[in-house]
Order: structure tokens, then C-alpha cells, then sequence
């Protein structure tokens, strides 16, 4: 008598070739969600005495049974048997082991199809929330380091020259931003995370009148999937979540990657704290940004992961293929990722020190104040591109003489137009310029220090 599968081996006469079950088992990766598979079984199996398939006593049997393997398995007790393909299996057929012929009951009408679609979103609707959690508090610290600096002069950047000037208050509040549209989208997609599938089946759906609604609400779902073909094929839900990840980690690269710069000696704007920072093995006078370099490396997997999984899917025929198998290794790579890296981001964030002056000294550079110029010229009554043209001049003029603009005299300036009068000086001033930022969202101390209201009134801070 040959060795069958347990579960699927009724119409074998062959043993699985070593190779193929080496090949095809997941355990490894899927034992991730034993306890939602657990969660899963118990709701399922609560339901089918609704549904008479099991009796009330049947299901005390199954629910202990199953609470007895989630204690062994969390306490490294439980022997996972590599044969049995996945963690669905090992469990039932250790449930067997337990309870006796009375386990065989509990997978009437489920299929494993919904039944791992079903673990995977409850696994996932949980990680959502430790992600979102870190979110929070990654934004906590951008706004608490933000909040003394509304009136902090830094040279802007673009192009990664100096333009004009903000607040660093500013600046980090721009990164307070990304990482809300972040939390947006995460808590946006647990809406389509929040779809029970169990109960669909194979593909077909449930003859046994279990009730999917009540299933849904023991498990915490929002809603129930409403097309069995789709709902066990589905994993646009993950790819969702893999791209929260990718731009949520594509975030995270860009103010690494602003650290680094920043940290560097040529810029020297901030010291990261050292305990983030390491050494070299040869020269000993080395500080390196390696972990702000990891998480700038790091953001490439997410966007490998996410490009891994939407490849997997744009073949298949409906309805579950064993392809899907392959949807966790990048789905689970990704969230231990996002989730380290955001911590580890907000202990930089929290942990940096910032050279003000050093700032500071850029902001008397580049005639940072020249579009104030131009602007000025514009409250006179001169059209912006004529503006734009004096004040290319009066900058050239400057270059020339190796000064500032603030340091052109007044008759300098009145060779370029009649129109300058000796208040131009006040809108060469950085600090004036930034005043003068008053839009919604712009530079202005007083609307910088309107988003830190917002901002912590949102976090509860
Ligand atoms: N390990 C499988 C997966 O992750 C479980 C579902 C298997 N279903 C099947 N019909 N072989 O997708």
C-alpha cells in the first residue's frame, strides 16, 4: 500500500514524487497564518453547526482541538510535516490526530482556496494596523521635530540647488505630508481587504447554507465577497498592498537618501544619532549613514516584490490557479521590510540633530532672495517677465562683483530700474521672504505653524 495524501489521495495510485513535493510545499512560508487559519476553522466550523452540518458537541471537539494546536504550535511544540504541502493540511490533519474521525467534518463545503484567501486577508488586515501604527508615529516625530523650526531659515532646494528659502519646520512638514497620504491609502484598501471570502468554495460557492455574513462577523470582516469565481481568484488585494509598500518605502528612500546628503560632510546639516550610524574596518575616522543606506536599499525589493506579483497574475485563467502559492513570499518580504524601516526612520528622524547655522549660512548664498526681487519689481507694476529679466541682470551684476544682491547699492540698483526704491532691501531679507509666504501651505511661519495644529489634532498628540 502506497503512501497517499490524506486529504486528496482517494483517486491516486501513486505516491507524490519526492522532487514534486519538495517543489510544491509551502509550510515554510504559509505557517505565517497559522492563527488565522485557526481563526478561520473555528468561525467556519461554528457556522456549520448553524448549518447542521456538525452538532454542538462536534464543534466543542473541533474549536478545542484547534485551540490545543494553537498553543503547541506558539509554544514550538508542533511538528510541521513538510508532506503535507501547506499549513491548512498540517493543521487539519493534526486536528485528526487529537480529536479523532470528527475532524474530517470540518472541511465540508470549504476548499482550501477560500479558505487561504480567507487567512491571507485576516493576516493582512492585521499587519495593515501595525503598519498604519508606525506610520503614526513616524509622523509623530516628523511633527514634534518640526515644531520649534517655523521660524528656522533653510535654503529650498530644487534640482538640488538652492532656490529659495523655507523653514525647515517647513521642510519636514513636507515629509509629514507623504506619510499621510500613505496612512490614506493603507486605510483605504482595508476596504477591499475587509471581504470575507469563506464560503465560495472551491469556486462555485457553499450548498451547505453556511452563513457567510455571520462568518464575516466573528472574523472582524467589514463585508462579504459577493462573486465565488472572483473572490477565490482575487489578489488584487495584494498587489494594493504591495504598492502601499512600495510608496510607502519609496518615501522612506527619499528622506533617507536626504539624511545621507545632508549628513555628509560637504553638507553637513544634520547629525544622524550615532547609535543609527556605524563605523568603517579601515578608517577610523568613518561615520556612515548604513542605516538610511538600507532603507534606501532596501525600498528596491518592495518595488521588486510588487512587480513580482502583478506579473503572477496577468495570466491566469479564472479561478484558482497554484500560482497564487507564490503571492506570499514577496507579500511577507515586503511588510517585515516597511515595517522595520519605517521604525527605524523614525528613531533618525527623532534622533537627528540639525546644524542650524550651517543652514543658515547656505540661506546668504546663491542669491536665494532673487524671485523676492522679481516679485518686488512686480508690486511696482513691472510684468513678471520683465521682472524676471532686471533681476537676471542685477544677479549677474552681483556675480560680478562677488557680493550679494542685498549688497548692491541703491544707485546700482536704480541703473537697472527706476522703479527700486530703497524698500527693496526688506524683501532681500530671507526672513522677510518667508513671511511673506502666506498661501495655504506655503513657507509663511504662521501657516507652517497652522499644519503642526492640524497635524496634531490628527495624531492625537
Ligand atoms: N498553498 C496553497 C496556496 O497558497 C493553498 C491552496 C491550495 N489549493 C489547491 N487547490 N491546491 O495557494
Amino acid at each position: 500500500m502506497v503512501k497517499k495524501n490524506r486529504s486528496w489521495g482517494g483517486r491516486f495510485k501513486q505516491e507524490t514524487a519526492k522532487n514534486a513535493l519538495a517543489f510544491s510545499n509551502s509550510i515554510e512560508i504559509d505557517k505565517t497564518f497559522y492563527l488565522e487559519d485557526i481563526q478561520g476553522s473555528i468561525a467556519y466550523a461554528e457556522a456549520l453547526v448553524k448549518a447542521k452540518v456538525l452538532k454542538s458537541s462536534e464543534f466543542k471537539k473541533i474549536k478545542s482541538g484547534l485551540n490545543q494546536i494553537h498553543k503547541k504550535i506558539d509554544s514550538n511544540k508542533f511538528n510541521w510535516n513538510k508532506s503535507l504541502e501547506d499549513v491548512h493540511m498540517n493543521i487539519e490533519a493534526a486536528l485528526e490526530k487529537n480529536i479523532g474521525d470528527v475532524a474530517k467534518k470540518l472541511h465540508t463545503g470549504r476548499s482550501r482556496n477560500d479558505q487561504v484567501v480567507t487567512d491571507l486577508k485576516l493576516y493582512m488586515l492585521k499587519k495593515s494596523e501595525e503598519i498604519k501604527t508606525s506610520l503614526r508615529e513616524l509622523m509623530k516625530s516628523l511633527v514634534q521635530k518640526a515644531e520649534p523650526e517655523t521660524e528656522t531659515l533653510i535654503p529650498g532646494f530644487t534640482h538640488l540647488q538652492i532656490a529659495q528659502p523655507v523653514s525647515l519646520g517647513h521642510h519636514l512638514m513636507a515629509y509629514y505630508e507623504m506619510f499621510k497620504r500613505d496612512l490614506n491609502r493603507f486605510e483605504f484598501s482595508d476596504v477591499s481587504l475587509s471581504t470575507l471570502p469563506l464560503g465560495s468554495g472551491a469556486l462555485a460557492g457553499n450548498r451547505f447554507k453556511v452563513d457567510r455574513k455571520k462568518i464575516a462577523k466573528s472574523l472582524g470582516f467589514r463585508a462579504i465577497t459577493q462573486n465565488s469565481i472572483d473572490a477565490v481568484s482575487d489578489r488584487d488585494f495584494i498587489a494594493e498592498m504591495l504598492f502601499n509598500i512600495s510608496l510607502t518605502s519609496i518615501h522612506l528612500s527619499r528622506i533617507a537618501e536626504e539624511f545621507i546628503i545632508w549628513s555628509s560632510s560637504q553638507f553637513n546639516y544634520l547629525q544622524l544619532p550615532e547609535e543609527l550610524c556605524t563605523g568603517s574596518s579601515i578608517m577610523p575616522q568613518k561615520k556612515n549613514p548604513d542605516m538610511a543606506e538600507l532603507v534606501r536599499g532596501g525600498a528596491a525589493k518592495t518595488i521588486g516584490n510588487l512587480v513580482a506579483l502583478l506579473s503572477l497574475l496577468k495570466n491566469q485563467p479564472l479561478a484558482y490557479n497554484r500560482d497564487n502559492q507564490e503571492d506570499k513570499a514577496p507579500l511577507f518580504a515586503s511588510i517585515d521590510y516597511v515595517l522595520s524601516a519605517i521604525d527605524i526612520t523614525s528613531a533618525m528622524v527623532a534622533g537627528a540633530q540639525f546644524n542650524i547655522d550651517e543652514m543658515l549660512n547656505d540661506v546668504f548664498d546663491g542669491h536665494i532672495c532673487a524671485t523676492d526681487f522679481a516679485e518686488y519689481l512686480v508690486l511696482k507694476g513691472l510684468p513678471f517677465r520683465e521682472a524676471h529679466n532686471i533681476t537676471g541682470k542685477a544677479v549677474q551684476l552681483a556675480e560680478k562683483k562677488d557680493a550679494l544682491l542685498i549688497e548692491l547699492s541703491l544707485i546700482e540698483l536704480k541703473k537697472l530700474s527706476k522703479k527700486i526704491e530703497k524698500d527693496v532691501y526688506k524683501y532681500l531679507d530671507p526672513m522677510a521672504s518667508i513671511s511673506a509666504k502666506t498661501s495655504i501651505g506655503g513657507t509663511a511661519p504662521s501657516q507652517v505653524k497652522k499644519q503642526i495644529i492640524k497635524a496634531k489634532i490628527d495624531l492625537n498628540l
